[in-house]
């Protein structure tokens, strides 16, 4: 038994392959069920007991030794095949590039974290909206222009479902499930039927703000909306408000932000006024706290508007807005953070 031991263990010692074919037939020659190795555990049994320790010690030996050996085999065989393969594998490998973020949301995440600081929180809600929560409810008479299919994507089968015009609808749902104090601002998609150019896309985004309290005044809605400008466009800004009209505020204002590029001297980005328009506000419409079962004698309210796309434009100086939509990698890849 000890010579076959030590004769296996010598063949073991020397054995040579010089494919995987080989290496195979050589691993059930010694080591497979019927294989050498195995067959001297089988006689295992006819060792006298007094040398079953050492006999039984050298056959763990010489298998250990035969397993190895053929481990060793498959791997000189990799090295070989990798050497003929003629690749470097010292070379270093190939750059991955790191994606960025879009223009428009490193925008939107900054309106958000303003607002977030003044104490509003975010609500959101469907793109898809019936004819109620985007004009209705906020006070939009029957013949408004606004909801011509002029202006606004209908669903064909049934006008009362349609893409949402502004994220006014999500305030109006946060008005139904909440009662004031409500100091929340809707960052979303909206659409519009226009022509597409460079000042204007049918999709675009909104942040929508609404903050309905008692002893809410206009002097709340301009010092939010300064915080807003100077956190948004540098301590420097000033802004101006205008006076407008929206079915759902009354008063309406425009606001507009000294010009970001020449402080309000006047250049072609202002076309000369030195100022710029940003966004809509007013107080909100006590007809719209009606309508949305909010005790209008005892609450008041701000609500503004603003495109998102419009306050990225002026923040990076882009001056074509189908750029954000163009995918182009190019284009994209500039934009690694705001500020
Ligand atoms: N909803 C308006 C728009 O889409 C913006 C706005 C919001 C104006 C709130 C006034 C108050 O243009």
């Amino acid at each position: 038994m000890l010579d076959k031991i030590k004769e296996i263990r010598q063949k073991v010692d020397s054995l040579q392959a010089d494919s995987l074919e080989a290496i195979e037939a050589l691993r059930i020659e010694y080591l497979s069920k019927k294989g050498l190795i195995s067959s001297l555990f089988a006689d295992f049994r006819l060792v006298p007991n007094d040398q079953k320790k050492e006999v039984g010690q050298l056959m763990n030996e010489l298998k250990q030794l035969a397993t190895q050996k053929i481990n060793d085999l498959k791997l000189s065989l990799d090295e070989v095949q990798t050497a003929d393969s003629g690749l470097d594998y010292t070379l270093p490998g190939a750059p991955v590039n790191l994606g960025s973020r879009h223009p428009i949301s490193l925008i939107k995440n900054e309106i958000i974290d303003i607002f977030i600081r003044l104490g509003f929180n975010i609500s959101e809600g469907p793109e898809i909206e019936d004819d109620w929560h985007v004009f209705s409810a906020l006070n939009f008479p029957e013949e408004h222009p606004a909801r011509d299919m002029q202006d606004t994507f209908f669903i064909q089968s049934n006008p009362d479902i349609l893409l949402r015009t502004h994220t006014s609808s999500v305030q109006v749902r946060v008005m139904e499930n909440n009662t004031p104090p409500i100091r929340t601002i809707s960052p979303g998609r909206v659409f519009r039927n226009e022509a597409i150019s460079a000042r204007s896309h049918c999709i675009f985004h909104q942040v929508e703000g609404l903050y309905i309290d008692e002893n809410v005044s206009f002097a709340d809605l301009k010092q939010t909306l300064l915080y807003f400008a100077k956190e948004m466009f540098g301590h420097d800004t000033q802004i101006r408000l205008r006076p407008s009209y929206f079915p759902f505020t009354e008063p309406s204002a425009e606001m507009d932000i000294s010009c970001t590029l020449c402080g309000g001297k006047g250049c072609n980005v202002c076309k000369y006024t030195g100022w710029l328009e940003i966004l809509g506000c007013g107080m909100v419409d006590p007809n719209v706290l009606e309508s949305n079962k909010i005790d209008k004698e005892k609450y008041t309210g701000f609500a503004f508007g603003m495109g998102v796309e419009r306050i990225a434009m002026l923040r990076f100086g882009i001056k074509d807005i189908r750029l954000f939509f163009d995918n182009d990698i190019r284009f994209l890849s500039q934009f690694k953070a705001a500020h």
